[in-house]
Formats: C-alpha cells, sequence, structure tokens
C-alpha cells in the first residue's frame, strides 16, 4: 500500500511535468497567431485543456498525499506540504483565477503576455517538485529550501516576463520561419543540457571525499532539541590531540578496555584470503578469519573479560573488528577511521574488553565493510548469561550469508550450506537455535513440524514468548532471533524462504528426517509478540534530546564522485547527514521513517535502543531492546536509549550497500574528538 502510493506520487509528478509541458508549447503559440482567429481558438483551447488536466493532477497529487498522512502520518509528508505543495498550487491558482477568464480573441497584449507567464511559471514549478523528489528530497524542511526553490520559482517570473514581453514586441505576431524554430529549439536544448551535464560533473568531483577527513561533521550537529554542547574541543579540525587543548577533551585512543587484567577468555583471530567450498560443491574465494568463513565462534561469559588478537596475513586493504551487539568502550570498537586505523598485512591489533551483553551477538570487519562482509569477514560471538546453569541443551548457531561466487552469481546459504542438510537430534532435546543474519538484505524464515517460541531477539531475552506454530521470522540485515523448542520425535525443517528454492535445515531424531517447508504463514510481529514488563522507557518518558531521521531513496544524485540513486537520511548522504550530538547521562530519542521502498536495518554502535513505538502505536508484548532496529517501508519506530557510553558512534544502515552509499551518521558525545581519519591518504575507509 506504501509502496503503492508513493509510486503513483511519482507517477502524478512525471505526468504532470509532461502535461504543463505541453501546455506550455500550446501558450506560447498564442503569440505568434497573428490575424488568424481559428488558430488562436485553436491554442487558446490546448492551453485550457492542458491547464485543466494539470490542475486536475494536482489535485490528485494532494489527494494521494492526503491518503498518505492519514495512513502514515505528518512525517511522510511534511516536506511534501511546504516545499512541494506551494510550487505546484501557487502557479496553477494565479492560471485559473486571474490569467484564464479575462483571455479571449480581443484581448490585449499584456493580458496574454500574463496568461503564457503563468503557463510557463506552472511548468517551471512542476518540474522544481519532480527535482525536489527525484533529486533533492527536503525530507525536513527547512527555510533554506524554501527560499532557494520558492526563489527560483520567483526568479523565472522576471525572466518569463522579459523574454516573453519582448518577443511579443519584436515579432509582431508571426511565427518565425520553421528553420529558424529548429535552429533555436536546438540551441536551447543544447544550453540546457550543457547546464545539467556541467552541473553533474562538477557536483561529482565537489562529492568526492578528500584525500583525508574526519568522520564525525559538526558542521551538521543536531543537538535534538537540548542544549547546544559544541566548543572548541569538539570542532571538526581538531585533528590531533595537542598539549595546550583543553584537558577535558578525551581521544577515543583513551577510552580502552581494561589493558593489564588477565583475560578470561583469550582468542587469536588470522585474516586470510582462503578458497572455501559450499555444501553444493560450488567454490568460493573468501576472505576468512582462521581460513574458515563464517569465522570461529567466540564465546564467553556475562562478565568475561575477553582479549581478541586480530592478525592481518594478507587482506590488503586493511582489516578491522566490530563487536555488533557488544557495547564495548569506544576505543575497542573496531570502525577503521574513527577508533583505529585499518589493520594492514602483517601488523595485528589487540581488543580487550568487558562483556555485558549476554546473548547472540556477531563480529565483523568494518574496513570497507561492504566489501568485507560479504566476502566473509565475519563470525559470531555467543554471550551466556552468568546465571546459565549447565542443562543438556542442544545450542546451535546459524549464520545466514549470501556469497558471491568467482563468476557473480549470488548463492545464499546457512553458514556455507546452500542445499538442504539433514541433522540428528534425539527427542526430547531441548533446542536452542541461533539465527543471525549477516545479509544485507532481510531474511524470512520458518520453522516447520513442532510449536516454538522466539525466546530472544538481538541477544535479549523476551519476556514470557508466547508458542508459536505457523508464524515466519523476518529478521533484517544484522538482526538475530533465538528459537526454542524441545525436539519431537518427528522431523523438525528449519527453512530460510527466498525466491526459488528455499534452503535449510531437517533435524530428527534418527537424521533421515524428510523436509516439509513451511512456506505461508504471518510474519511475527515483534511489537506485539509476549507479555509488557518494567523498562527504561516508555511513552511518557521525558526526553533530554529528541531526533528525527527520515529514510529516503533519491533517484539521481552524486555520491563520493558517485552518481546514481543515493540512500539518504534526511534528504543527505554522509557527510552531510545530521551528527546527533548527546551528553552523558541524557535520555535520548530517535524516531525513524522509511519513506524508501527498501528495508533499513539502523544499527547504532555502542548501544542498545529500546523500541517505544511502531507506526505511532505503543509496543504491547515483551519489553524490545534492539542493537539493529529493522524498518521496513512505510513504517516509523521510536526508539530511546540512555547516554551512558561515551564515544564517537557509528549509526547507519546495515544494508551494507546502503551505508556505502551515504545512509551512515553518528551518535557524538560532547568533548570527545578522534585523531584518526578517513580518506585515500589513510588507507580508512569503515564502508
Ligand atoms: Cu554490524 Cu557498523 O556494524
Ligand atoms: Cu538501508
Amino acid at each position: 500500500m506504501f509502496e503503492f502510493l508513493m509510486g503513483v506520487e511519482f507517477l502524478l509528478l512525471l505526468l504532470l511535468v509532461g502535461v504543463s509541458g505541453a501546455t506550455g508549447y500550446a501558450a506560447n503559440h498564442l503569440k505568434y497567431v497573428g490575424e488568424s482567429e481559428s488558430s488562436f481558438r485553436i491554442w487558446l483551447k490546448a492551453a485550457k485543456v492542458g491547464v485543466y488536466i494539470g490542475t486536475a493532477l494536482i489535485m490528485i497529487w494532494a489527494l494521494d498525499i492526503m491518503i498518505i498522512f492519514v495512513n502514515y502520518g505528518w512525517l511522510f509528508i511534511m516536506d511534501r506540504v511546504l516545499n512541494l505543495l506551494p510550487l505546484l498550487s501557487l502557479p496553477a491558482a494565479i492560471v485559473l483565477i486571474f490569467a484564464l477568464p479575462n483571455l479571449s480573441r480581443e484581448t490585449n497584449k499584456k493580458s496574454l503576455l500574463f496568461f503564457i507567464v503563468s503557463v510557463h511559471v506552472m511548468t517551471v514549478g512542476a518540474v522544481l517538485a519532480f527535482f525536489l523528489v527525484t533529486v533533492d528530497i527536503p525530507a525536513v524542511p527547512n527555510t533554506k529550501d524554501i527560499l532557494i526553490y520558492g526563489g527560483a520559482l520567483i526568479i523565472s517570473v522576471g525572466l518569463l516576463w522579459l523574454y516573453h514581453g519582448r518577443r511579443l514586441k519584436v515579432l509582431e505576431n508571426r511565427l518565425p520561419r520553421i528553420s529558424i524554430r529548429i535552429v533555436r529549439g536546438a540551441v536551447y536544448l543544447i544550453l540546457v543540457f550543457g547546464v545539467a551535464i556541467t552541473g553533474l560533473v562538477i557536483s561529482q568531483k565537489m562529492s568526492e571525499f578528500p584525500d583525508r577527513m574526519n568522520m564525525v561533521h559538526h558542521h551538521t550537529a543536531d543537538f535534538g532539541g537540548g542544549d547546544s554542547i559544541l566548543d572548541e574541543n569538539t570542532n571538526p579540525h581538531h585533528d590531533s590531540h595537542d598539549s595546550n587543548s583543553d584537558s577535558k577533551s578525551i581521544s577515543v585512543v583513551e577510552l580502552k578496555g581494561p589493558q593489564t587484567d588477565i583475560p578470561d577468555k583469550k582468542y587469536v583471530l588470522y585474516a586470510e584470503t582462503k578458497k572455501i567450498r559450499l555444501a553444493s560443491g560450488e567454490s568460493i574465494e573468501a576472505w576468512t578469519f582462521n581460513g574458515q568463513s563464517p569465522g570461529p565462534k567466540l564465546v564467553a561469559n556475562e562478565g568475561d573479560l575477553v582479549e581478541v588478537q586480530l592478525v592481518n596475513k594478507n587482506i590488503d586493504s586493511g582489516v578491522t573488528i566490530h563487536w555488533h551487539g557488544v557495547d564495548v568502550p569506544n576505543g575497542e570498537d573496531g570502525v577503521a577511521g574513527m577508533t583505529q586505523d585499518a589493520v594492514m598485512p602483517g601488523e595485528s591489533y589487540t581488543y580487550r574488553f568487558v562483556v555485558k551483553e549476554a546473548g547472540t551477538h556477531w563480529y565483523h570487519s568494518h574496513q570497507q565493510s561492504s566489501i568485507q562482509v560479504q566476502k566473509g569477514l565475519f563470525g559470531a560471538f555467543i554471550i551466556h548469561p552468568s546465571s546459565q546453569h549447565k542443562t543438556k541443551t542442544m545450542d546451535t548457531t546459524i549464520v545466514a550469508h549470501d556469497w558471491i561466487t568467482p563468476d557473480g552469481r549470488n548463492i545464499p546459504a546457512l553458514d556455507t550450506a546452500d542445499t538442504f542438510q539433514r541433522k540428528m537430534i534425539n527427542s526430547g532435546t531441548p533446542v536452542r537455535l541461533r539465527l543471525v543474519n549477516a545479509d544485507n538484505l532481510t531474511r524470512t524464515f520458518s520453522l516447520n513440524g513442532v510449536p516454538f517460541k522466539v525466546v530472544a531477539i538481538d541477544g535479549y531475552e523476551l519476556n514470557e514468548p508466547g508458542t508459536l506454530t505457523t508464524s515466519l521470522l523476518r529478521i533484517g540485515g544484522g538482526g538475530r532471533y533465538d528459537v526454542e523448542f524441545i525436539m519431537p520425535d518427528t522431523a523438525v525443517t528449519l527453512a530460510m524462504l527466498m525466491e526459488g528454492k528455499p534452503i535449510g535445515i531437517v533435524y530428527s531424531p534418527d537424521g533421515h528426517g524428510k523436509q516439509n517447508v513451511l512456506d505461508e504463514g504471518e510474519i511475527l510481529d515483534i511489537t506485539k509478540y509476549g507479555l509488557p514488563a518494567q523498562a527504561s522507557f516508555n511513552t511518557s518518558t521525558v526526553f533530554d534530546r529528541t531526533f528525527t531521521l527520515i529514510l529516503d531513496q533519491t533517484y539521481f544524485g552524486v555520491y563520493n564522485g558517485e552518481a546514481g540513486q543515493q540512500w539518504v537520511i534526511n534528504g543527505k548522504t554522509f557527510p552531510d547527514t545530521p551528527t546527533l550530538m548527546v551528553k552523558e547521562g541524557d535520555l535520548v530519542k530517535t524516531t525513524f521513517v522509511n519513506r524508501s521502498f527498501a528495508d533499513h536495518p539502523m544499527h547504532l554502535h555502542g548501544h542498545h535502543v529500546q523500541v517505544i513505538s511502531k507506526n505511532g502505536k505503543p509496543i504491547s508484548g515483551s519489553p524490545l531492546v534492539l542493537d539493529t532496529v529493522n524498518i521496513e517501508p512505510g513504517e516509523t519506530f521510536e526508539v530511546a536509549f540512555l547516554a551512558n557510553n561515551p564515544g564517537l558512534w557509528m549509526d547507519h544502515c546495515h544494508n551494507l550497500d546502503h551505508a556505502l552509499r551515504g545512509m551512515t551518521m553518528h551518535v557524538a558525545y560532547e568533548n570527545i574528538y578522534t585523531p584518526f581519519a578517513i580518506g585515500s591518504e589513510t588507507g580508512n575507509s569503515p564502508e
């Protein structure tokens, strides 16, 4: 429904550009009809019809926007009302109310001029509106945009008046010869294309990242309605911690885990290239940790001090490790160019942190993450709760991932199994399946043959989750669901549903069970699942800062030197996306609105967010505390967090291809700076 309404809007605006262009063409001919009454009447009629059709299109557009408003809310349409509506409706109103009624064969030149100009201004308004929606989405209306586009419309009035006024005099009502008109048309066309292409080339060049730049940009600081906390120490040019800077200012490298204590768990991860073989026999040129992908499963207990040494054997572009879902100190977060430099071949880097978040998490490289995660630099990270006593639970982790063959085919798999697998589990055994989505795209899972519960999401244990039988589980990119059931005497089929054949695992007591895929069912709405319980935030919490973030796609734009479709936050791509400024201790609310046609799993580093409401309704099930909130087209999520982990934190879409195309921003605490930078000179490229 949402996609339909947005698609209709796009088509209406496109159509409007065409219709008002044709109307402008007809109106223009009124200058050249000379003594011929019949031809005047024909062109006037054509122009009138055009104006009426255009007006009708604008009214249908307004109706479409109204329907979006009623169903999805004000945040979805505020730019349409404040930026687009005036551009479309004012010129149309002027044509209809003032210009059209006074027009006839006896009309003097002045009112003819008025009519032609106002019809052409209507065309300009339609083109500007179309440009806004496809290229320069305002999202959050601001005076600057209103002035620029409103100004452009007003300037066009002046220019058109001069142009047509001059021609009306000079040509004395004669249409110029066809050859002249063709030449003139060609010159205009070349001019328009010339300007457009030059503009594109210039903006493409200008969008290129410099050789060195800071990742956190305070020029787009957003204080979320709280007090302004920018000061000298957080200014973007503050690259190094020189001795005379304020002592209050803290570098991310000082924000580390315990450096000297003896670790409870110690791992060494070697990043290296390695050919791996999928179950089907397909071979993949993977990038691995310790020669395997997914990399070794890291296991720790809540409260453990974990030490992981990363050794880069031969990944030329460098590697880091980010602990997805584990709220480590900022200096251990593994973001190349923000919390460390990428670890180059032959180098090593040691991470040390105490783990507090029990549950299913994962780790992955955050250097060129869209490429490196795709190639296999990731693994599961399981933290057992301290209270857990040993049971005979069969605990298994399954990581969904999309592999790409050397010849460019996509092969979705569970771990490396791209075909159906069979596994044996004794009946009566309690089973915990930890499903990790290490993909960019949302994945849908089904479990057939046994009643089950989703006991945890993103590692967070749900309160009183109910028993499910036919629900499908939709896990956004980067997200995790833990599923529990008691193994029956008969076969249980876990499947990942996709276009084409599903893949999955058949569990059975004898290991020979027949696969029986459940491929239809209702998708589990996690905001209504389980029972409410005491939580940190609710709808009446008073927040220190509230941020509104509108996720859009533009049809065309430039990003870091490349032209194409863009994924934008509040109308902008990184580094022009807002930087959310917070102070330690702040209660922060962020509202995410997805107006695009794709899911956006928004992941905040270093914190967990509690979901307060979805689509304006408070959540009614178990409290939900997530690190990756998957927001589907047309959805609004209000999420809240306590700012209790000082640092500079990425907040980005975990469809890593979207992050690569600009859907990245940061949460920045006051008085924290980074000595690291991104750009070709630094070798750091976190996306
Ligand atoms: Cu799992 Cu910034 O990423
Ligand atoms: Cu996205």
